[in-house]
């Protein structure tokens, strides 16, 4: 049955899962899958807790409830100037049924989908589900900048969406107002819709998030997605959302109506408080998160790992060719036992080889920053303690 989810999907099942369950059985500290290890605002939490003893527990409008729908039209409209209604945004089971409800409801068999590569995992599964075939644009290291000429050389007479996410995982790469004008410059030319996954929004450092959606011709054929899980420390909550213009968001209504029908009632009107409420906490969050970054970064770094600090999302990436390891693969599948940490290697997140692309990510780890500090510095301790090498 494994085989056949190989299959349908064309991809191994989720590898965070995986690690995830290594890291408690080795008793690894895990620097692997991205999720915080400390909860969003209790003010929040307590919300969700009042929802569900307050009868909130039956089926919600599928759409979304209206506190949701709202908070997130303010929340386009405080942050970016984007001015909706109702119709132009639709909740989702985080912002993993919302490509996927795009995927399925904008695109048909034989379509082709652009798609930065290295590419979170279910970009891949889905465009797969869809019957369409991706046709990835790889951001390259050291830098992993958008390479506007494989972008134009990407896009044919079947290309019908560009698959963008922006800040990236796992590269931590977030988008220039240039880079993202080449983007729209390329949708526009050919009137292609693009599906622009936005979920670490808030979570940047030095460089700000700038939404496609907000570039001269590009809201009536953007749908941006995001979610409360990244912005909030809820990801377990798995409340998200996309937006843009209501002919392209109810295509990807009619899709989520097949796959969830609606999502998690009690915890719709607990985001909608944390959106209204709480611009301070992914604030003070990102702050945060940047320091964790440079502590990370650093720590790798002392051990002559080439670094890439990233300028968004919870992920640093390294080159660990220097420790004589085949891959990395093989370096992560040694880390539980010579070190007692878990991190991910890069190249889950390309296509395999012998397309060659896969080469591009042979090496790359990616390690997890969203976490205590002391957990990442006892990580640090144990790296340095250990001999890495093959
Ligand atoms: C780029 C990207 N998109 C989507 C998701 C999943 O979001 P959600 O948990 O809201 O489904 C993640 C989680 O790691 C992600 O990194």
């Amino acid at each position: 049955m494994r085989e056949h989810a190989q299959r349908l999907s064309g991809v191994e099942r989720t590898i965070f899962a995986e690690m995830s369950a290594l890291a408690v059985r080795t008793g690894s500290v895990n620097l692997g899958q991205g999720f915080p290890d400390e909860d969003g605002p209790p003010e929040v939490i307590e919300a969700a807790v009042a929802a569900l003893r307050g009868g909130r527990n039956q089926y919600p409008p599928g759409h979304g409830t209206p506190e949701l729908l709202d908070a997130v039209i303010a929340h386009q409209e405080r942050h970016y100037g984007l001015v909706l209604d109702r119709s132009q945004v639709v909740a989702t089971t985080g912002a993993t049924e919302a490509v996927a409800a795009a995927l399925l409801g904008l695109v048909d068999p034989g379509d082709e989908v652009v798609v930065l590569e290295p590419y979170y995992d279910s970009y891949v599964a889905m465009i797969q589900f869809a019957g369409a075939v991706r046709r990835p644009v790889t951001l390259r290291a050291p830098d992993f900048r958008l390479d506007v000429d494989a972008l134009k050389a990407a896009v044919t007479d079947r290309t019908r969406l560009i698959l963008l996410n922006t800040p990236h995982n796992p590269t931590g790469t977030v988008l220039t107002r240039t880079e993202l004008e080449a983007v729209a410059a390329v949708a526009i030319g050919h009137d292609l819709v693009v599906v622009t996954d936005e979920v670490y929004e808030h979570l940047t450092f030095e460089q700000e998030h700038v939404p496609l959606a907000t570039l001269p011709g590009m809201f009536e054929r953007t749908v941006t997605i995001s979610s409360a899980g990244k912005t909030f420390s809820l990801t377990g909550w798995k409340i998200g959302w996309a937006s843009g213009p209501a002919e392209l968001v109810a295509a990807v209504e009619g899709a989520k109506n097949w796959l969830s029908y609606s999502s998690g009632a009690p915890l719709q009107p607990a985001v909608a408080l944390a959106l209204d409420a709480h611009d301070a906490f992914h604030e003070a969050l990102a702050l945060d998160l940047r320091e964790r970054r440079d502590l990370l970064c650093a720590g790798l770094e002392e051990l002559e790992m080439r670094v890439h600090r990233p300028a968004g999302t919870y992920f640093a990436t390294t080159d660990v060719s220097a420790y004589g390891h085949r891959d990395g693969r093989a370096f992560c599948e040694a880390l539980p036992a010579m070190a007692g940490v878990v991190a991910i290697p890069s190249q889950v997140f390309y296509d395999p080889a012998p397309t060659g692309r896969g080469d591009e990510g042979r090496h790359l780890v990616r390690w997890a920053f969203c976490k205590r500090r002391d957990v990442i510095e006892e990580g640090l301790r144990r790296l340095r303690e250990a001999d890495l090498r093959a």
